[in-house]
């Protein structure tokens, strides 16, 4: 259904199941990355699989590179479908109250203004063409502030909103957005943080929910449902004791 894909990330986690679950014949993957070695083996894999690809080792934080590799990319394959994936997780140190500024603002350079400088380039090309889909990959922690992780929270809480708000926009130039607001997936990302590894899902099914709901032009996927619904159960509840429910969970 897509031909032209560009994905962030691809070089470690739910990103590189994403590159492998689009990949296929008649199919170029722009995919990005910092990590040489972790990508090229994503794209030798995607290219097993019958798809094209071109790599960028690049920081999504340097917005001009990112910018011209971007529009590049799209004078050659005009993207059809952008993941905005790349993210980092950063929890608050042990002992502190709260996370150092330094982490606060990586944590937003990258979850929030590294994806709006990854969308923005596609966005004004798919607005010319009046066609195109952007998938945002948020988070569940987007629906509510999870204990140690305040900025990583913030930051996916932001991104949703702020696609939201794009959204009617862009669904009048014939452009679908589709947050994407995931709970625990067994990724890299989830050996950095405590969540117990009962919550999480497989990355590959995760990629497979996500590409199938971006088919179906679906606006907002939050999955697994019977996590949407413990966060939305928790909502009901006092605050004090949603609070504590969640600091149990996550392991503290
Ligand atoms: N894992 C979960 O439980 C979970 C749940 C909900 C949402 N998510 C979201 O899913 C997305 C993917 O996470 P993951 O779990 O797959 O984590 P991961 O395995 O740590 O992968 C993160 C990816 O983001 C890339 N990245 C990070 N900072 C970057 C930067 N400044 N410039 C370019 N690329 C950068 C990394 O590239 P390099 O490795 O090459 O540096 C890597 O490919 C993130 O947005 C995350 O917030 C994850």
């Amino acid at each position: 259904m897509f031909n032209n894909i560009v994905i962030t990330g691809a070089s470690s986690g739910l990103g590189a199941a994403l590159a492998r679950s689009f990949a296929a014949p008649g199919v170029v993957l722009g995919l990005l990355g910092r990590n040489s070695e972790r990508l090229t083996e994503v794209s030798g894999f995607c290219k097993q699989m019958g798809a094209a690809t071109k790599t960028a080792f690049l920081d999504i934080r340097h917005r001009e590179q990112l910018n011209d590799w971007l529009v590049s990319f799209d004078d050659k394959y005009p993207i059809d479908l952008v993941i905005a994936n790349a993210g980092i997780i950063a929890a608050v140190p042990k002992n502190q109250p709260d996370q150092p500024m330094s982490s606060v603002l990586d944590q937003f350079e990258i979850n929030f203004t590294g994806v709006i400088a990854t969308v923005n380039p596609a966005l004004l090309r798919m607005r010319g063409r009046k066609m195109g889909t952007v998938a945002i990959i948020s988070s569940m922690a987007a629906f509510r502030g999870i204990p140690l992780f305040p900025a990583y929270s913030a930051s996916k809480a932001a991104l949703k909103s702020y696609y939201e708000a794009l959204r009617p926009t862009c669904a009048a130039d014939n452009i679908d957005i589709c947050i994407v607001c995931p709970s625990y997936i067994d990724t890299p990302m989830n050996n950095k943080n405590n969540s117990s590894s009962l919550l999480r899902m497989d990355a590959d099914k995760a990629a497979r929910i996500i590409k199938s709901g971006v088919e179906k032009k679906k606006p907002l996927l939050a999955f697994p449902y019977t996590h949407l619904l413990g966060i939305r159960l928790l909502s009901l509840l006092p605050v004090k004791l949603g609070d504590w429910i969640l600091y149990k969970t996550m392991g503290s």
